[in-house]
């Protein structure tokens, strides 16, 4: 079903509310196999960083593959309310940002609120206003998520910080300078912030155990092409020397790793056969190994990789941890995937301690999970069977879709706004796969 909602503008997508947030659910209806060629788009971990990164050079720079996803039109009007001039081409999936010499410097709270990613625009604000007032984030319901190490990081290239009325405000009027940093632990958001206020610091900035995701290596070659000095792109040690000014370029974002594996579950959950297009195997080794166990055949292909799978899955235990072992962010799909798996698993939990909430959702659908602090110990299940459930972040979302499509009867997936957070196109694509699923709204439904 179209949504009737679609296209009236990011800030008021159901007449009468004036709200960010779609008030809609997915109806799933279990039992087809997926089959058929997706593209995947840039990826959303990516492309708020880079539209952070243009707002440390003057001037219109150019995101290309950007994902059409309600993360990007947030970060948007964000950097808009910065000063910056954004136009959003979704169709073409590109974005110009034209920053002014003068930046403002307020991240309000109405929208760090919906998206803790908007923290990344405290790194460049602090490197070119000298001053940034960003709300403490909200974001995915995902856990604690500290802002540690980016605070003391940016202390130590000279940065002042204060916290009031639910604000950080920080400073550095003098400019920030180079120094020596090591992380506690390799935050993908604590690296970026870090980087992107180093590129413009006074000498040399040395960033030791820092996230090495490909989102953080593309986040470095755009500024690189701007004019900014890193060294050590992909390693756990990052070699900065500020420069005194970065000018605007074209970029073009990575494709979505998150994404493209999310596909690949879908095909082993479905026993189905998904060509995935725009994507690399090797941002993907230990999750695609990981459905090699479970049964699924990978055969490379010219542009991405094709998923085939002719049987039920067999389980695989799993371990998140950061790149390059387990993305946390893959972890829902696979105990969806372990929930209808041949035998049991156990699925450890190392970065969000929250993120086991879709487990909860899960049982709904008669999935037998147990979790004992970040464990997760999964019998499999032949059959589970449809039910209401509610999608608590972006990830956990997709995860109860996936096991709606192999659920008996029909599954009602509420607050699918976190989908469509980092999703694009989604009930588009999977109905042109063959999948049973529509964008209903709940209340109108529940009144039928
Ligand atoms: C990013 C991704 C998210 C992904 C995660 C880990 C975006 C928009 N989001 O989130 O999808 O799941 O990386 O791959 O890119 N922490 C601290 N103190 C800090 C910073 C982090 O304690 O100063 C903790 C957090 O509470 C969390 C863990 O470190 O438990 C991981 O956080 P981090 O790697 O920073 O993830 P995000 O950048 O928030």
């Amino acid at each position: 079903m179209a949504n009737p909602t679609r296209g009236v503008g990011w800030a008021g997508r159901r007449a009468g509310t004036g709200s960010i947030i779609d008030v809609e659910a997915f109806l799933v209806t279990g039992g087809n196999r997926l089959e058929g060629t997706v593209e995947v788009p840039g990826a959303k971990n990516s492309v708020l960083k880079l539209m952070a990164a243009a707002l440390l050079a003057p001037g219109p720079s150019v995101i290309t593959h950007v994902p059409d996803i309600l993360d990007v039109r947030i970060m948007a009007e964000l950097v808009r309310r910065l000063g910056a001039e954004v136009d959003y081409r979704p169709a073409q999936g590109e974005l110009t940002i034209d920053v002014p010499a003068e930046l403002g410097h307020k991240a309000d709270y109405d929208l760090v609120r919906k998206m803790r990613a908007s923290i990344a625009v405290l790194g460049p604000l602090i490197a070119r206003a000298g001053v940034a007032d960003v709300a403490l984030p909200g974001g995915d319901a995902i856990g604690s998520r500290g802002l540690d190490m980016h605070i003391e990081g940016l202390e130590r290239m000279g940065a002042t910080f204060e916290s009031s009325h639910g604000f950080l405000i920080a400073k550095a009027p003098g400019g920030l300078h180079g120094a020596q940093i090591w992380l506690d632990f390799p935050s993908v958001g604590a690296t970026e912030n870090l980087v992107m206020a180093a590129v413009l610091a006074k000498g040399t900035t040395v960033i030791d155990n820092v996230a090495r995701e490909p989102e953080i290596v593309d986040l470095c070659e755009m500024l690189n092409q701007m004019g900014a000095r890193i060294e050590g792109l992909g390693s756990s040690t990052l070699t900065v020397d500020g420069v005194e000014g970065l000018h605007p370029v074209r970029h073009a974002t990575v494709s979505d790793r998150i994404v493209a594996g999310t596909w690949a579950a879908m095909a082993a959950i479905t026993a189905g056969d998904i060509t995935i297009d725009y994507a690399h195997t090797g941002h993907l080794e230990i999750a695609l190994d990981k459905l090699v166990s479970a049964g699924v055949s990978i055969e490379q292909t010219a542009n991405g990789f094709r998923v085939r799978m002719d049987r039920r899955p067999k389980a695989v235990d799993i371990v998140t941890l950061p790149y390059p072992g387990f993305p946390t962010d893959l972890q829902p799909q696979f105990i969806a995937l372990n929930a209808v798996a041949e035998g049991v698993s156990m699925v450890t939990e190392n970065l969000f301690e929250a993120r086991f909430r879709f487990v909860n959702e899960l049982t709904r659908l008669g999935a037998n999970v147990r979790t004992d602090g970040h464990h997760a110990f999964i019998k499999g299940r032949k059959r589970l069977s449809g039910a209401p459930v509610e999608a608590t972040d972006v990830r956990a979302g997709v995860g109860l879709v996936m096991a709606g499509l192999v659920a008996e009867g029909t599954t009602t997936v509420l607050d699918v706004h976190h989908i469509d957070r980092g999703y694009a196109r989604f009930t588009d694509l999977l109905t042109g796969l063959g999948g049973k699923i529509e964008r209903i709204d709940p209340d109108v439904a529940a009144s039928a």
